[in-house]
């Protein structure tokens, strides 16, 4: 009689244990944060910069036309090396928004995303980078207030 219900007790009890553990020590993941941010990403900067934020191939050669290809995203790329006031400027307003004159095949999204909508995919973006690159981007980010 007293293992028929201390069976069921204890597995409840661990599973809530279990569940409870879980809840505390799993950070809000970030693909869950910006799940919009990604898809806003494959919506529109995908074709370019790549499905898995990888770029184009040979990134850092120019094309015959003298323009570069697109960068990747990832921490092998050099986006987290400009902080988010710059970073907005040039998803919104292009590359010769920060460099005047400069002739870019990146296009300027202000007419299409929100500054909103530019921030969520900048947020995923961010969410794939390993700590030191956040770090570093934040702090650049810290130095160029808004
Ligand atoms: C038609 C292709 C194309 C699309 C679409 C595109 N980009 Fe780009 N992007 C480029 C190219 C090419 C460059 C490199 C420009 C250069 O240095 O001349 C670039 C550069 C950038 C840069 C500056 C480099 C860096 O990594 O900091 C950012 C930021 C950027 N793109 C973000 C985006 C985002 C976000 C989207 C989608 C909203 C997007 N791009 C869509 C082609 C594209």
């Amino acid at each position: 009689m007293i293992l028929r219900w201390t069976v069921p007790f204890v597995v409840l009890l661990v599973a809530a244990a279990l569940a409870y553990g879980y809840g505390l020590t799993t950070p809000r993941a970030l693909s869950q944060v910006s799940s919009e941010g990604q898809a806003l990403y494959v919506a529109n900067c995908a074709s370019c910069h790549g499905q898995n934020l990888e770029g184009q191939p040979d990134w850092m050669r120019r094309l015959p036309n003298g323009r570069l290809p697109a960068p990747p995203h990832d921490e092998t790329g050099h986006t987290w090396h400009h902080s988010d006031r710059q970073l907005l400027t040039i998803i919104r307003d292009g590359l010769a928004a920060i460099a005047p004159g400069y002739e870019s095949d990146m296009p300027a999204f202000g007419g299409v995303l929100t500054d909103a909508q530019i921030t969520e995919i900048l947020d995923y973006i961010k969410g794939t980078w390993p700590d030191r690159a956040r770090a570093y981007q934040a702090a650049r980010t810290a130095a160029d207030p808004s």
